[in-house]
């Protein structure tokens, strides 16, 4: 996957549902070959297929558990997952927190099947403490910013330096209330390897639309 990317986190929203994640993926990727800017996807687990297999960009899994072949009723494997088409999985996501053995092992597992990992972590501190268990990209993304109307990026510049300041350039990601090419710009400046949203294009009355100004602040 090429740095900086912009990643595009589907959550569970119906927009971005079902069929809905298929066109809308689609949108994507029309948008990628348009401005030959790196995008991925964060989808839910029942839609990796049917998405994998229509756009030919990196999808991600939002989560996936711990679980191995067989005598695992109700898990989603990471295995499962390889075999839908996965790119990787997002993992500890504000909405879906891991403790951090699990956390660990959820890692390992996926760097085991060649999934590449995408560990959130809600704070510097703690973005600190998951680049320690080796994933591939961290994603520093404020909880109390998330779905809201101020971005990371306005409202916590110092906080997204300090963490490229620790891991270094072209580990961190950075999300929360990222909306315009100005928030995306900021981010990219302040050393983030790219930037994850979700509402701004999952909501969006014109997702095409949104993704046009957030890939602005790319170029
Ligand atoms: O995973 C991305 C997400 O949590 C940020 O959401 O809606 O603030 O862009 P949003």
């Amino acid at each position: 996957m090429r740095l900086p990317v912009l990643v595009v986190n589907f959550k569970t929203y119906p927009s971005a549902t079902g069929k809905n994640a298929v066109e809308l993926a689609k949108i994507h990727q029309k948008m990628a070959e348009k401005t030959g800017i790196s995008i991925a996807l964060a989808v839910q687990a029942v839609d990796l297929r049917f998405v994998t297999e229509n756009v030919d960009l990196p999808v991600f899994a939002q989560h996936f558990d711990v679980a191995e072949q067989g005598a695992f009723t109700g898990y989603v494997s990471p295995y499962s997952l390889k075999d839908a088409g996965a790119y990787g999985s997002l993992l500890n996501h504000a909405e879906r927190k891991l403790p951090v053995d699990v956390l660990q092992s959820s890692i390992d597992l996926a760097r085991s099947q060649g999934l590449f990992t995408i560990v959130c972590a809600e704070s510097v501190f703690a973005s600190k403490a998951v680049s320690e268990l080796s994933p591939d990209l961290v994603a520093f993304e404020p909880p109390e910013l998330i779905g809201g109307d101020v971005s990371v990026s306005n409202a916590q510049p110092q906080l997204i330096q300090d963490a490229v300041a620790m891991m270094g350039k072209g580990k961190v990601l950075v999300g929360a209330g990222i909306k315009t090419a100005e928030d995306v710009k900021l981010a990219l400046k302040f050393g983030a390897a790219g930037v994850l949203v979700s509402s701004v294009v999952t909501r969006a009355h014109d997702p095409e639309k949104a993704l046009e100004e957030l890939l602005k602040g790319f170029l």
